[in-house]
């Protein structure tokens, strides 16, 4: 296959670990007899400082045109006292929407090899644990109605929570079908003893739930589930809820793995286009020291051969190789945990040990 990938390097750490992504999909390519070819585009705060733009219309164009966009991250705090509209994060939201890519895939597992990375004791970790959140991407509280107004304490900002039902059922369809190829198992999490938007989300999803007898559904409220995640994280197979709710549970659920610089994310939408990258930040502190972990990254490309590509055995080449690697012993500073006796490898030599094992 020949395929178009744009990439979005970013800020901080974003390009080294995209670069790595970059050479473990030419290697892979390689190997099986595809064709990427691989485009750069601005975003975030190089961008700002090239063009006065987060998100150049350049990009979008750009993104519009390949089969598919792997990003790094964006934001940093050379850029953190820029006004709302021209903040690197905004580029993110304008990317979500321009491509509608309404959809946010975000497994959380812990790996066996990195069992000690995990916060959590060892009888709540027990074997382990593998959930997926299903996050909404394009709506919700993130784009709703806003604005500053004049109210009862004098002058206040609002930001509003409105979701639709075909914006309810088409997020709830992902979960549902991402949940048949996994354990069968959703919970759909709201406020819907508090928000009109959550009581909406809620009827939607039930009615949902009954197309597919097949999975086994409930659903929670989102205090009970942050409470959930870290008291007993097996329980959870599938999680879907609204862009707010899932970005704040996200999070936790990464920290729970020990090892966020593992985790991928895949947003998706109507197309095959979709926008993969790791769920961690630009990390600017530790920019250009060849220091980052790639393999967050790394996987963003397994999940892009996976879910847009339909390159499966590709895919699972990448993962093997991660596994693999995890399991020889080799680690970034970030996964090195307490173990004193193991020296962290930098970017690149985790990048060259991966690619070794490819
Ligand atoms: C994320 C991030 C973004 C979000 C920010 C940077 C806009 O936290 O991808 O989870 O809130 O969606
Ligand atoms: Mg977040």
């Amino acid at each position: 296959m020949e395929l178009k990938i744009a990439l979005l390097k970013g800020d901080g750490i974003g390009p080294e670990i995209v670069d790595s992504a970059v050479m473990v999909l030419e290697k892979i390519a390689k190997k099986f007899g595809h064709t990427f070819i691989f485009t750069p585009y601005l975003i975030g705060g190089c961008a700002i400082d090239e063009t006065g733009m987060p998100l150049p219309q350049e990009t979008v164009d750009g993104c519009m045109a390949s089969d598919s966009v792997l990003l790094g991250a964006v934001g940093g705090p050379k850029w953190d006292s820029l006004g709302g509209d021209v903040r690197p994060e905004k580029a993110l939201l304008g990317i979500r929407s321009a491509l509608g890519l309404y959809t946010n895939l975000r497994p959380a597992k812990l790996y066996p090899a990195l069992r000690n990375a995990s916060p959590l004791k060892d009888e709540i970790v027990g074997d382990g644990f593998d959930l997926l959140i299903v996050r909404e991407l394009t709506g919700g509280i993130y784009f709703g109605e806003r604005g500053l107004r004049e109210g009862r304490f004098g002058t206040e900002a609002f930001d509003t929570e409105a979701y639709s039902i075909t914006e309810i059922e088409r997020i709830g369809k992902a979960a549902f079908e991402a949940a048949m190829k996994r354990r069968k198992s959703v919970c759909s999490i709201d406020k819907a003893n508090v928000l009109e938007s959550s009581r909406l989300w809620r009827k939607t999803m039930h009615e949902l739930s009954e197309q597919y007898p097949e999975v086994h559904y409930t659903d929670m409220l989102v205090d009970n589930a942050a409470m959930q995640l870290v008291r007993d994280p097996k329980q959870f197979d599938v999680i879907v809820t609204s862009n707010m709710f899932g970005d704040i549970l996200s999070d936790e659920a990464s920290q729970i793995t020990g090892s966020i610089g593992m985790l991928a994310s895949a947003s998706l939408g109507a197309s095959k286009r979709g926008l993969y990258e790791p769920i961690h930040g630009s990390a600017p502190d530790i920019a250009g020291k060849d220091i980052a972990n790639p393999i967050a990254t790394v996987l963003s490309g397994a999940m892009m051969l996976r879910y847009s590509f339909d390159l499966n055995k590709e895919a699972d080449a990448i993962e093997a190789a991660v596994d693999r690697v995890l399991e020889e012993g080799h680690r970034t500073a970030d996964i090195i945990g307490t173990d004193k006796s193991r020296t962290p490898l930098g970017c690149s030599e985790m990048t060259k040990k991966i690619l070794k094992v490819i």
